[in-house]
Formats: C-alpha cells, structure tokens, sequence
C-alpha cells in the first residue's frame, strides 16, 4: 500500500520533500511616505503598517535592511492642495515623492527601489488617469505617466511600477526611459490588475478614493479569467520585466496561470485588504495571525509567483531572519 503519510512522520522528512518556501528574496515591502518631522502615523485598518515622514522613513528602511529586506516599494502621501485634475505634482522634482527617492537612494544605494506610476495619488479625482466628463482619458494619461516614469528614473528608481492600467503604458513607458538613456530602468507591470474591494485601507492610507464612480473601466473584471491573458501578452510583447498579478489571494488562478504561460518572473500582490483581514482577525484571537501569515504568503508562492509585495515583509523577516 502506498502510504503518503510515510513522507510526513518527522520534521526532518517534512523539511525535507517541502516543494515551497518563502525566502526574504522574493518579498517587496511597501512603504508609505508624508510630508513633515519625526512623524509616524498608523494607517487605520493596518495595524502595525504607518506612514512615515522622510527621517523616519529612512530608519525604518535601516532597520527593514539589518533583517534582511532588500527590496521596497514607495507610494506618496500627497497633501490635498497639491493635487489636480493632472497631477502634476508626480514630476515636481522638488515634491515629496522624488525627493525621497532621491534620499532613500543616496542613503541606501545596495537597496533595490520600485516606484508607483499612476495618478491616482496626486488627482484631485482619485482616478490613475485624466478625467475628463465622467471618462478617462487614455492616451492623454499616458503623456503624464512618461513624465513621471522618467522623472522616478532620474531620481534613482530600480524598478517602475505602472498600477494604472491604461492600455498601451508599458510599451510607452519602456519607450520613454529608453529614449532618455534610463535602459537599466525595469518594469514591473501591473499587468492583471482587479476592480477590487481589498484596496480599501490602501485609499484610506493615502487619501486617494475616487471622487466620482469607480475603476471599472480600467481595473479588470474580477469574473474574468482569460482577459489576464490579453493583457499579459500585450505587457510582455511591450517589453515588461515583470507581470504582476494583483490582488494576490483570491487570484491564485490567475498567478498560475501567467506563471504556466510566460517565461519571465511573476510578481503578485498581497494588498491592504488581504493584510488587514488576517490581522482583524488576530486581534480578536480568532485566528493565529503568525500562522495565517505564513501560509497566505506560501499559497502565494506555490501558486508561481517568484516575488510577493506585501505588508507581512517586515513582520516575516523578524520571524525569518537569514
Ligand atoms: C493605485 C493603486 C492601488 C493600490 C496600489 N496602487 C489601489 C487602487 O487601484 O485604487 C492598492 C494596493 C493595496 O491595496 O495594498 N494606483
């Protein structure tokens, strides 16, 4: 009789057929900052996850790096008055994003940066592209992500992140940094990104809820499967470093299956609504928050994403120090 069990009776053997492991190589913290001094601000449904002003943010990055986190991705806080309908605050070369990237850069230059490309953090719509009469504008925005893909580039991005979703930036995107000499620039496309109801405390972080409607005519249709095909095509034939799938939990069928269907690495995303929910339910006990973190981050894995953003970085790394 065959007997699987055979191959689970000690931890030596456990450890020894396991298939899948997270490794701090294959984790991307996300890191918000603000403007202002000495400031550490909790982001309300993310324990544990703060926005920081620029000082404090470089400290935590120093202690992120002594536990082994290499690689991290930044998103602004943008003060209300300086946003507009094109946000063009994202390539104010003396503004809070690009300055800090400049900062962490010369601070930390051993660490892997990746930048946001959308304009949702800097429009006073709280759209990732130009509104104009209820639409957004595609072509238009894509004028507006050059200027700041570039602008990232210029200020030391390793790895770009275009999160917008409008159709045709990857290639316009690899054309621009090309154009500038910026060669070395990755991309890291968000490639089958969902309309999607775990990005709550992301918005709340940031302040950057749409003002009018929703993302449904840009972010995809969580019923659809095969369109994450189309779009991964078009994000490899343009040029993408990486195809990113986001959010990362209830799309497990979708990490597979770019993972089975395309030979460069995979990236997904572990966002705001999926950390917040195994933390909620940790804190009222009804669950082992250290358990439930380790097995959502190996079912990420084990799905086929190579590289995982998620809030857990720095919470796995004290737990998993190399
Ligand atoms: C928008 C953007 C979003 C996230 C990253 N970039 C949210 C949105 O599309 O509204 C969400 C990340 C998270 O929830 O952790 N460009």
């Amino acid at each position: 009789m065959r007997r699987p069990r055979r191959n689970r009776k000690s931890s030596v053997i456990r450890d020894m057929v396991r298939e899948n492991e997270v490794t701090l190589n294959d984790l991307i913290f996300p890191l918000f900052v603000m403007e202002g001094q000495k400031l550490k601000s909790e982001v309300s449904a993310m324990p544990g996850i703060f926005r920081f002003s620029p000082d404090t943010l470089m400290k935590e990055i120093e202690a992120c790096m002594k536990l082994g986190l290499r690689t991290f991705a930044l998103f602004p806080n943008i003060e209300e008055s300086l946003k507009d309908k094109y946000a063009q605050e994202s390539h104010n070369k003396s503004g809070l994003y690009l300055k800090t990237i400049r900062e962490i850069k010369s601070n930390f230059p051993e660490l892997c940066l990746m930048t946001d490309v959308a304009m949702d953090p800097y429009s006073s719509d709280g759209h990732d592209g130009i509104v104009e009469n209820g639409i957004i504008l595609n072509d238009e925005t894509l004028k507006v992500l050059g200027r700041m893909a570039l602008a990232q580039a210029e200020a030391g991005a390793d790895i770009i992140g275009p999160s917008d979703m409008m159709d045709g930036r990857i290639g316009f995107l690899r054309n621009t940094l090309d154009g500038s000499g910026f060669t070395d620039v990755a991309i890291m496309a968000y490639t089958a990104k969902y309309a999607s109801a775990f990005y709550g405390p992301f918005r709340d972080a940031l302040n950057s809820a749409p003002k009018l409607g929703d993302k449904k005519t840009y972010q995809m249709d969580p019923a659809n499967q095969k369109e994450a095909m189309v779009e991964a095509r078009l994000d490899y034939a343009e040029g993408a470093d990486f195809l990113m799938v986001k959010p990362a939990l209830a799309y497990l069928d979708i990490i597979k299956l770019l993972h089975d269907n395309f030979d460069i690495p995979i990236a997904a995303y572990n966002v705001s609504g999926e950390y917040a929910m195994v933390k909620a339910a940790a804190q009222n006990g009804w669950l082992d928050g250290q358990k439930a973190m380790e097995e959502s981050l190996l079912s990420i894995k084990r799905a086929g994403a190579q590289i995982i953003l998620s809030y857990f970085a720095k919470e796995f790394a004290l737990s998993h120090k190399m």
